[in-house]
């Protein structure tokens, strides 16, 4: 376990404006120092992230912000060790996930980070119930059990009477709300959530949001959430806006007026 110490801290983080959450208590649950991350094509190098130094809390509802190709997605695939970073470092639990082995680094993204696309990624041949229950598997649980915890968490979703359709029979919003409830099947304690409901309807992405929204509240599930959507935004604890491959700011939501189509002191991207 590497615990971050002053000395490897960035310059950059002192200076840049970041609010913590209005509950000063919480602990950090993903911690950043320095995190960068180059795509290199041919002779062209991209700079997808710069140096990103962050610390978010256990518990709290994040959304991050930022014009297309700005590094959220990146961010989103280092922070719940998807890909590795070309420097710096990602705690989890200040865990430094790259002291992993592939083995620890495995039961990580499989207990305790839940991941949810924009497209859902759910396999087409299997049914909703199997769709749920497959990450069960690779944690050891199966048969009944599997069974029963699966059922339980489409019913959270309000989908137990649709465990057996297949994606192709479901709506995006019903494929979405069955991505949510496999992301949660072994009760992870942090949501990756990538543009959710980019591409629902204004009702259906409403639907998602309470879903969110209530595995924030009620069972503390750690959410963070990369989104353009300002109902999503307007539930969130805190907002990041990233920029160019680095943080640009980060403000409790409280401080902020969310309005449809606009927040204060932004700009719409
Ligand atoms: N696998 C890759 N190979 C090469 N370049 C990549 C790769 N993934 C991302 N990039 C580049 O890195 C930059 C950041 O991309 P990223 O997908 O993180 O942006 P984003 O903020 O999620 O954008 P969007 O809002 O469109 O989803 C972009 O310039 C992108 O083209
Ligand atoms: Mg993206």
């Amino acid at each position: 376990m590497n615990k971050p110490t002053p000395a490897n801290q960035t310059q950059a983080q002192a200076h840049l404006p970041v609010a913590r959450p209005d509950d000063k208590e919480r602990a950090v649950i993903i911690r950043t120092r320095n995190l960068r991350k180059s795509y290199r094509m041919g002779q062209v190098v991209t700079e997808a992230l710069r140096g990103i130094d962050v610390e978010l809390y256990r518990g709290e509802f994040i959304c991050v912000m930022g014009p297309s190709g700005s590094g959220k997605s990146t961010f989103f695939n280092m922070v719940g060790g998807l890909d590795s970073p070309t420097s710096g470092r990602v705690f989890i639990d200040e865990v430094d996930v790259a002291q992993l082995s592939a083995v620890e680094l495995a039961f990580l993204r499989c207990r305790k980070i839940g991941y949810i696309f924009q497209t859902y990624n759910l396999v087409q041949y299997l049914t909703a119930l199997e769709n749920v229950t497959v990450p069960m598997a690779f944690a050891g649980v199966s048969g009944d059990e599997a069974r029963q915890r699966g059922l339980a968490l489409l019913d959270l979703v309000g989908l137990k009477e649709r465990w057996f359709h297949k994606p192709i029979e479901m709506s995006g919003g019903q494929q979405q709300r069955t991505a949510i409830a496999r992301s949660m099947s072994n009760n992870p304690a942090i949501l990756l959530c990538d543009e959710p409901t980019g591409n629902l309807d204004l009702r259906t992405g409403s639907e998602i949001h309470q879903i969110l929204k209530r595995l924030n509240k009620e069972r503390g599930v750690t959410i963070i959430c990369a989104t353009h959507d300002h109902r999503l935004i307007s539930m969130a604890d805190r907002i990041m806006w990233i920029r160019d491959g680095q943080v640009e700011r980060i403000v409790n939501r409280s401080e902020v007026t969310v309005e449809t189509g606009s927040i204060e002191g932004q700009e719409n991207e």
